[in-house]
């Protein structure tokens, strides 16, 4: 059944307070909750009152304290509606049954490693008590757990603990009350023998904060990165949108049972164990990094989701991308600025241009959808990111915090729109936003083509941007966007020349909003470099008329340091495509110097910022170059050119690479701090390039790193550079790792994905033993993601190998998860979302793989809404 915007209707009935009584039991949970309702004033007069659920089991149900008999009632697994109900306020009560240990599906409430937990976003409260279970409710909750003392010492749910007690016969309860209204997919309640961590935090007015981070016993020493995160947010989140943490306790738990990365409940965010738990002997730069990133993601929640909410499921970017943002420029603070932006927008490029350019694209604000959770994309997330981004630039940095703080003041405790956000930028700003709101409804990357030309008579540079937005499913035509270009034109000192427009000062933002613009800069005596989409001002993809040349110059030269990573960038994957038709046609490839001169700078010993110059030397990677093909793509032949590139670059800087890792061995205790990652990862950039092709002597250079490591960094970096060739090396070390560490569940996972992400022709067999082999479990997502996810979403030569078997593979653990966990199932049919532009006997093969699971019985609503969606129905 497809959900459509325009069809949204307010509420009939409003839910003011809910009480909850929730009597653990393994199999048999109790859940009796209490609701105080009243018709809304918006909704309509004589409406049958429906609460929805998801193969709920009712007990028992009454109005008022009288029992409701079955036939007052119109009852099923999915619903509970009374035709009739009263007029005015009443209090409604509803007893269901529900088995925490046979909910596989990991929403709702459910059990992992022992520990009771519960995920309610988007739709789990339904899977928990029969309710109006929609963003647009907004309810007081109260929530009293009871169970066993043995078991479950710790009990948890949102907002503040209210009450404890203890019953006797190793039976125990506690109370929890959250004075602050929310929707029900806010709602959690953890319970289980955890172990906790515990500070405190004093916010800006002076209200004392407990901080607790729970985490199974034996693993506090790895929760306090995790805490040091948490107290780095709220402090950012004062300064830099004012923003103040409004409870008594902020908690955190982590579970290793978990179908996405977190979640950001009121006053309880439940984790993915994966991204709290953290220590040098297991966790790596990256792994820190993530941590640190997503705390601060959920906490940032609390004003951004929580506190101001969505009015409904079209308007998660609301919550989302907003929170990205901010997540992004927390990030950008506490780190590196050019090296964060750099990342993102290789993300944004690698997995939200992708799905943009393919039949999974959808608008960031979509009209329609058959299961919202296939909707928790990196089109919502990221891409809404970036319109944030643009809002910013566009309107500038004091109107943006200006009209952030209207947002928070005017609709603070409401479930809105995103026309309610824009509003509050309108006024601040006085712009007509009615343009830029196309970015919420297009689906697309906009194509921004510049031609450029310099009149030396005249004296004048003139850009003419012409932009278009390919044709999606649903939208064959698009309208021009506003699209903010950041430009900068670089002379021949490498300065910036003065931007004069009409005679007067102008730039160095310039919204293009037209099909064509043309903008004409005066007074340029002879041609600059243009610099384009400055810090990537907008998520467009480019294509120029800037030379080769100029863009090397830029490389060397830009004031803008995205930039001089974008014009390596664009040199190198302008080669990359060329490369890769000269090889499918048997003709030569043509050397590039110049390109090695310029990842060379990276291992100039004079680079003193390795995080960035890391980034310098890294290479477009296989799918960014499929996707500037666009058609016909053969990625062996994208992974062969890309490899050779990566071999001739070597030949040409082996003394500086040598020198490099040389200089930048580890020598003292280990810290994740962002440069001592820096400087880890420029190692293994000239590692990588070392032994590119698998050449002895970087081989050899890799193993020993692997041998001597002393934190996991090295160890993960090291193994991964030596897991891409086929060597004794490769396996001496892959089985020593497996021998060290894979009893400890996050660390078998680093050893799964290095192998099913290799590029060699055994992968896929290696694969389906490792799902046989001790520790792999078909109902923990994170081991299905690192074995299989990894294989699908990130190896191009072996899931799309030539002959089919990635994707009946794939199509294959799709289906055996179709029942027992829909979402991580869908999740994984992801690999497919560029299929149709690969060549044409492996997209024969794909669609077959495609087909076969459309034809399946009992295809889950999730599965079944990706399958359709990726084959055009
Ligand atoms: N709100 C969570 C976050 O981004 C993610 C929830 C994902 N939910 C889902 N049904 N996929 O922080
Ligand atoms: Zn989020």
């Amino acid at each position: 059944r497809t959900i459509r915007l325009d069809e949204y209707r307010p509420s009939d009935f409003l839910i003011d307070t809910v009480e909850l009584d929730v009597r653990l039991d393994p199999t048999a949970t109790r859940v009796t909750a209490r609701l105080a309702i009243r018709p809304n004033p918006e909704g309509r007069a004589d409406a049958a009152l429906t609460l929805v659920g998801d193969g709920l089991n009712l007990v028992a149900a009454s109005i008022d304290g009288a029992d409701l008999r079955p036939d007052d009632l119109d009852v099923s697994p999915d619903q509970l509606k009374l035709a009739n109900p009263p007029r005015g306020p009443f209090e409604l009560t509803i007893t269901t049954i529900v088995d925490p240990s046979a909910n596989t599906r990991l929403m709702g409430l459910y059990r992992s490693n022992g520990a009771y937990c519960t995920q309610c976003e988007a739709e789990g409260f339904r899977r928990i008590t029969y309710f109006l279970d929609r963003p647009d409710v907004l309810a007081v909750y109260t929530t009293r757990i009871e169970g066993s003392k043995a078991e479950n010492p710790v009990l948890l749910s949102n907002g503040n603990l209210a009450e404890t007690g203890d019953l006797g016969d190793d039976r125990h309860f506690a109370v929890w009350h959250d004075p602050h209204p929310k929707p029900s997919y806010l709602f959690a309640l953890v319970a289980g023998d955890l172990g906790v961590v515990e500070d405190e935090f004093v916010t800006m007015s002076g209200r004392e904060v407990a901080l607790k981070v729970f985490v199974e016993h034996g693993k506090e020493d790895r929760a306090t990165h995790a805490m040091e995160s948490i107290k780095a947010s709220m402090r950012w989140d004062e300064q830099a949108f004012g923003r103040e943490y409004d409870l008594d306790v902020f908690m955190v738990v982590a579970v290793s049972y978990f179908n996405m990365g977190a979640m950001e409940n009121k006053g309880l965010n439940v984790f993915n164990d994966k991204y709290v738990l953290a220590s040098p002997e297991t966790a790596t730069d990256g792994d820190y990094a993530n941590i640190e990133a997503i705390i601060a993601h959920e906490y940032f929640h609390n004003w951004t989701g929580n506190r101001i909410t969505c009015r409904d499921w079209f308007q998660l970017c609301l919550k989302e991308g907003l929170t990205v943002f901010r997540d992004q420029e927390f990030t950008s603070d506490m780190r590196s600025r050019p090296v964060k932006r750099i990342q993102d927008v290789r993300n944004l490029r690698s997995i939200q241009f992708a799905e943009d350019a393919g039949p999974l694209a959808h608008a960031v604000r979509p009209n329609a959808y058959a299961e919202i959770n296939n909707f928790y994309t990196p089109t919502i997330y990221e891409k809404g990111a970036e319109v944030i981004r643009m809002l910013k630039t566009w309107i500038g940095g004091d109107a943006f915090r200006a009209g952030m703080d209207l947002y928070f003041e005017r609709h603070d405790g409401q479930a809105c729109t995103i026309e309610q956000f824009i509003a509050c930028f309108a006024e601040v700003s006085g712009r007509d936003f009615a343009q830029f709101l196309r970015w919420y409804a297009q689906a697309g990357t906009p194509v921004v083509t510049i031609r450029t030309t310099h009149d030396a008579e005249a004296k004048t540079f003139t850009i003419e941007a012409t932009q278009k937005t390919p044709a999606t499913p649903g939208q064959p035509s698009k309208q021009p966007m506003v699209i903010p270009l950041a430009l900068g034109l670089v002379g021949q000192d490498g300065d910036d020349l003065p931007l004069v427009v009409d005679g007067a000062p102008a730039g160095p933002v310039f919204a293009l909003t037209d099909e064509t613009t043309r903008i004409v800069f005066e007074d340029i005596a002879t041609r600059p470099a243009a610099s384009l989409f400055r810090n990537f001002s907008a998520p467009v993809k480019v294509v120029s008329d800037v030379t080769d040349e100029e863009l090397l110059f830029l490389a060397a030269h830009d004031r803008d340091p995205f930039n001089r990573w974008q014009a390596t960038q664009t040199v190198a994957l302008r080669k990359l495509v060329a490369d890769v038709a000269a090889f499918r046609a048997v003709r030569p490839i043509s050397p590039e110097p110049k390109l090695a001169e310029a990842i060379g700078r990276a291992f100039d010993p004079a680079e003193t910022d390795c995080a960035y110059a890391a980034q310098i030397a890294a290479l477009p990677a296989e799918g960014d170059v499929a996707r500037e093909i666009g058609e016909n793509v053969d990625p062996d032949a994208i992974h062969a050119v890309r490899s050779l590139l990566k071999a001739d670059i070597r030949d040409r800087l082996a003394g500086p690479l040598a020198a490099a890792a040389d200089r930048l061995a580890e020598t003292g205790p280990y810290s994740p701090d962002a440069a001592s990652a820096g400087r880890r990862a420029l190692k293994y950039a000239a590692l990588d390039l070392l032994s590119a092709g698998g050449a002895a002597e970087g081989v050899e250079r890799v193993f020993a790193l692997y041998k001597s490591a002393r934190n996991m960094t090295d160890k993960v970096m090291a193994l991964h550079a030596l897991s891409i060739h086929a060597t004794p090396e490769r396996e001496e070390a892959l089985t020593d790792f497996a021998t060290l560490y894979s009893r400890d569940p996050l660390l078998l996972d680093k050893w799964f994905v290095i192998q099913a992400s290799a590029p060699l022709p055994d992968t896929l067999d290696r694969v389906e033993a490792l799902m046989a082999a001790p520790g792999f479990d078909m109902r923990n997502p994170n081991r299905v993601r690192s074995l299989i996810g990894a294989f699908g979403s990130g190896n191009p030569t072996q899931f799309n190998r030539a002959d089919g078997r990635g994707y009946a593979f794939i199509a294959g653990v799709v289906a055996e998860l179709n029942t027992l966990n829909p979402q991580v199932a869908a999740r994984l049919l992801g690999a497919f979302r560029t299929w149709r532009s690969l060549e044409p006997e492996r997209r024969a093969r794909a669609e077959t793989a495609l087909r076969a699971l459309a034809a399946m019985p009992d295809l889950s609503p999730d599965v079944a809404d990706i399958v359709n969606r990726a084959l055009g129905g």
